[in-house]
């Protein structure tokens, strides 16, 4: 699929009006993979000019978009979730490749933005307005209905990261375009071929031209001009807190959607069920290395079981496979980059010298950082607040839940949390008192099912996102008053 897109030297031609096009400008940035180093091909570095193309294309299509009925739109999206499911190997592929995902984590991610997409075209289907009478407030009469309907915002620029560079690029775009808007994406730059080939797919299932549009190029560089261009009418980003925190800063007056970082707790009662809780805890803090927003980044543990379930951790820590995903299927990978490894590093060497225990790992090769785990973590440590995006876990003691919610609180983010317990009256009595989107009973901290709402609080993002929720944050409301002469 992916050499379709390329031009006569190789490099990837961006999708703009329904064309792959050559760059103009003719810079281009070199991917390489983070397994093996091997050159996976070049992306252009898109000068102004060409975003400004993009947007431009994007802004007149949907002014045909919009009118084309929900039921067509929807059969693309069909078209799209199966080509995406036949050629599922070929991009699974692609992307353990370019983001050193694990084979299994990599075929997941495609599946499930198959049917993320087919859930969204169901789903869209089925949402309607409403009429509202006006008899219903005092002093008015029903002669006056409010008819309420939803209606696209536009143009929505996706801005997409790194870690799961299908999935989280689709799920901007699907319901981006069963609400009737047009789309700008802009991948991360290391997962941009993945980016490309998932627009590839959208274009095969039949996208009208202009209505998806891409642009590659460093987000440092072009992120700014794209962000605050005059023509997007809507941000959904999805990356770090500190670009999230600059986007909102530098627009004005454009709705943004975002899923930014989170340091998501798992807290850990008396009464828990302890196997069931380290076994959540290694799969929720380990998979992809920590790469994931909703990865479970520090254990926050009662004193009374807290030697026992670091014993449970501890043995279920053993059966993790380490490694390079081209050579075994493992669990934990290379981290993407050498900054991200050393950001990683220098957490832990800081937790070992403020005196922190090192339970398991502690040990580097490369990119490679083994799981690793740390019993009493203080609060004076970085390891404690930071959000270190690779496996590394901190063992936090209290004496009580009161405690547990403090220290979870205080961190200035709010994505998700887990509590583990029996005793459904504290299982609800933390989850009504922790600030953030949400709180997994007894299970990991995760997004799916993708139809959930998923939202972050206090620096971990705004807006609602889940197929539902992502298409109605991707509309606005449009009122007709009906005005009857009589009301017999
Ligand atoms: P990132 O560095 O913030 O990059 C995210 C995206 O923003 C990339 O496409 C990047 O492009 C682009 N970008 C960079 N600078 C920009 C700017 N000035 N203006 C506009 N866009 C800009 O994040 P990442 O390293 O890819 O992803 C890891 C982070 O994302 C973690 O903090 C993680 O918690 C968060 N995350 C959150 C969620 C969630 O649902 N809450 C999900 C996944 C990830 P380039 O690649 O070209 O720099
Ligand atoms: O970090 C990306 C976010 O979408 C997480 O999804 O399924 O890994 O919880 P999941």
């Amino acid at each position: 699929m992916l050499n379709n897109i390329r031009d006569e030297k190789g490099n990837f031609k961006n999708l703009i009006n329904g064309e792959w096009v050559q760059s103009i400008g003719g810079n281009f940035i070199h991917i390489k993979s983070p397994l093996d180093d091997s050159f996976l091909g070049s992306v252009p570095a898109m000068t102004k000019e060409e975003v400004d193309v993009a947007v431009k294309t994007a802004k007149e299509a949907q002014k045909r978009w919009r009118d084309t009925a929900i039921y067509e739109r929807a059969e693309i999206l069909y078209r799209a979730a199966d080509i995406i499911l036949e050629n599922e190997a070929e991009l699974s592929y692609l992307m353990m490749m370019e983001i050193a995902k694990d084979r299994k984590s990599c075929r997941s991610e495609v599946s499930r933005t198959s049917d993320f997409i087919r859930f969204t075209a169901d789903t869209a289907k089925n949402l309607s307005g409403e009429s509202i009478p006006g008899g219903s407030f005092p002093g008015f009469k029903n002669n006056k209905v409010s008819i309420v309907k939803r209606e696209p915002l536009g143009v929505v620029l996706a801005i997409s990261p790194f870690n799961y560079p299908v999935n989280l690029a689709a799920s901007k775009i699907a319901p981006a375009l069963m609400a009737g808007n047009s789309v700008v994406f802009k991948p991360a730059t290391q997962g941009s071929l993945c980016g490309l080939y998932l627009a590839k797919i959208f274009e095969a299932a039949g996208t009208p031209a202009g209505i998806l549009n891409t642009v590659t190029g460093k987000g440092s560089e072009i992120g700014d001009y794209i962000t605050t261009h005059k023509g997007i009418d809507f941000i959904n980003f999805t990356g770090s807190t500190e670009i999230g925190k600059r986007i909102s800063e530098i627009t004005s007056m454009v709705p943004l959607l975002m899923e930014l970082g989170g340091k998501d707790a798992a807290i850990v009662l008396k009464d828990a069920d302890l196997d069931l809780a380290a076994s959540n805890i290694v799969a929720g803090g380990y998979s992809y290395s920590g790469q994931r927003c909703t990865a479970v980044k520090r254990i926050l543990v009662v004193n009374e079981v807290a030697d026992k379930l670091i014993e449970k951790i501890k043995e279920k820590m053993k059966k993790l496979t380490v490694g390079n995903p081209l050579e075994k299927d493992v669990d934990v990978v290379p981290l993407i980059n050498s900054k991200a490894a050393d950001f990683v590093w220098q957490l832990i060497e800081e937790a070992e010298e403020k005196g922190a225990k090192l339970i398991v790992g502690g040990k580097r090769e490369g990119n490679l950082i083994y799981p690793t785990l740390f019993d009493r973590v203080t609060t004076e440590m970085r390891l404690a607040w930071e959000e270190p995006f690779g496996p590394v876990l901190p063992i936090i003691r209290v004496n009580d839940v009161d405690e547990a919610i403090e220290i979870a609180n205080k961190s200035e983010y709010g994505l998700q949390g887990a509590v583990f317990t029996e005793n459904i009256n504290d299982a609800f009595y933390i989850a009504d008192k922790l600030e953030v989107g949400t709180v997994q009973v007894n299970n990991k901290t995760e997004r799916g099912p993708d139809h959930f709402p998923f939202l972050g609080v206090k620096s971990s993002g705004m807006g609602t996102q889940g197929v539902r929720y992502s298409i109605e944050a991707m509309t606005r409301h449009k009122a007709t008053v009906i005005n009857l002469s009589s009301n017999k």
